[in-house]
């Protein structure tokens, strides 16, 4: 009898602690911004599921148009559709983009363009963890293809579209993990192996993509600072979502269940993003990091100027943006070849060695 009375004490113990201190703790802060968001436009990647959909359907519900830009589209064109029903709102739309592939980027991108504002965008698709080394469509490994190339070009390609909206914020969704693991510290970007052709691990990969999603949050903002548009970083929380689809089936198991009782829920994972995405507050707030949808300090790595300002150079040459500054004309063709990408000149600086310019435009259109 008194073993079951204790047990029964217990277990309402428990119950009374989770509900009133763990979940609350667990929940993190909450966006309390009631903003609307009628006549505005928002673009979240990686809307058909998780904290993505999460977000289209918040925005949704403050009646912004959404553009909804995923990879699967049968899977978000099901999400679009339950996002309508729930909120009312009508005006989602589905369109295709796979961060995997420039060409899918770029293609994004110029059909966005003939919409007549873009307020949000949230860079928020991802892939994690993934078991074994694989390349995107341009050569890029893929995990650092998606987190960080992917939505490099797509950001720069909708610039102009964010500086025509008043007030326009670009919110990029990183990770605590950008730190590495409790046992095993993350190192500052590593250049040499950005691609992870010399070594391979999933978990540094991500780690290294979600440093880099930081670092390119400083450097836009520092680019983009007296034109109107914002950017942040976060980390939205540990999430049950299918991130860990990677996992093996036990390991995913366990750490589903885990975080279902001590991890966020899917509405509490995109407080964060919303609230970089809506709050007054933060108007002209831009380049910092936040978690629980408060200001947070990123690892001392995350905060290297240098390293973003060189991130930003090495990118802008991998996805083939246009080549404005003095390039050292060698590497930029010698990294372009290995990748199949497409540098292109803006204009003809006069440090070039015209012979060598050449030969990289012809280079370069030989790739068209
Ligand atoms: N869940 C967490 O605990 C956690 C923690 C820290 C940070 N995050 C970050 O939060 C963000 C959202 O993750 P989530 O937890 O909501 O995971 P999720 O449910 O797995 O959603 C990831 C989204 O990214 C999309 N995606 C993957 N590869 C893509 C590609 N090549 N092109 C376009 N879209 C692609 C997926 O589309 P498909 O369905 O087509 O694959 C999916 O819509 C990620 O950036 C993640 O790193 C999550």
């Amino acid at each position: 009898m008194y073993p079951l009375l204790i047990l029964a004490i217990l277990i309402t113990c428990y119950v009374l602690f989770h509900t009133y201190i763990l979940r609350p703790y667990i929940a993190g802060g909450v966006c309390t911004s009631k903003a609307r968001l009628d006549g505005k436009t928002a673009i979240v990647t990686g809307a058909n599921t998780g904290i993505g959909k999460e977000t289209a359907a918040e925005f949704a519900r403050r009646g912004a148009r959404v553009i909804m830009a995923c990879r699967n589209l049968n899977q978000a064109e099901e999400a679009m559709k339950e996002i309508v029903q729930t909120t009312g709102n009508r005006s989602v739309v589905v369109k295709h983009l796979d961060l995997a592939s420039l060409k899918s980027v770029r293609a994004f991108a110029e059909d966005v363009k003939n919409e007549a504002r873009l307020d949000i965008l949230i860079n928020n698709a991802g892939v994690f963890n993934l078991p074994e080394f694989s390349k995107t469509e341009d050569s890029f490994e893929m995990t650092m293809g998606v987190n960080h190339f992917g939505h490099f070009l797509l950001t720069n390609l909708l610039l102009d579209l964010l500086k025509q909206s008043p007030s326009s914020r670009v919110v990029v969704v990183s990770s605590v993990l950008h730190r590495g693991q409790p046992t095993r510290k993350a190192p500052g970007l590593n250049f040499e192996n950005m691609n992870s052709e010399i070594s391979y691990n999933g978990f540094m990969a991500y780690a290294q993509s979600k440093l880099a999603n930081i670092l390119f949050t400083r450097e836009l903002a520092r680019r983009l600072e007296g034109t109107g548009v914002t950017v942040n970083s976060l980390h939205p929380g540990k999430i049950s979502t299918d991130i860990r689809r990677h996992f093996s089936p036990w390991k995913k198991f366990t750490w589903n269940v885990l975080f279902r009782h001590f991890g966020k829920s899917v509405e509490e994972g995109a407080q964060t993003q919303v609230h970089l995405a809506v709050s007054e507050e933060l108007e002209g707030v831009s380049g910092l990091y936040f978690s629980d949808c408060k200001e947070d300090e990123p690892s001392k790595h995350a905060q290297d100027d240098v390293a973003a300002k060189k991130l930003w150079e090495v990118s802008a040459k991998l996805v083939g943006l246009e080549v404005t500054s003095r390039w050292n004309i060698g590497i930029t063709m010698k990294m372009a070849k290995e990748n199949h990408v497409i540098p292109r000149i803006k204009s003809k600086p006069s440090c070039f060695n015209t012979g060598k310019l050449e030969s990289f435009v012809r280079f370069g259109s030989s790739f068209a």
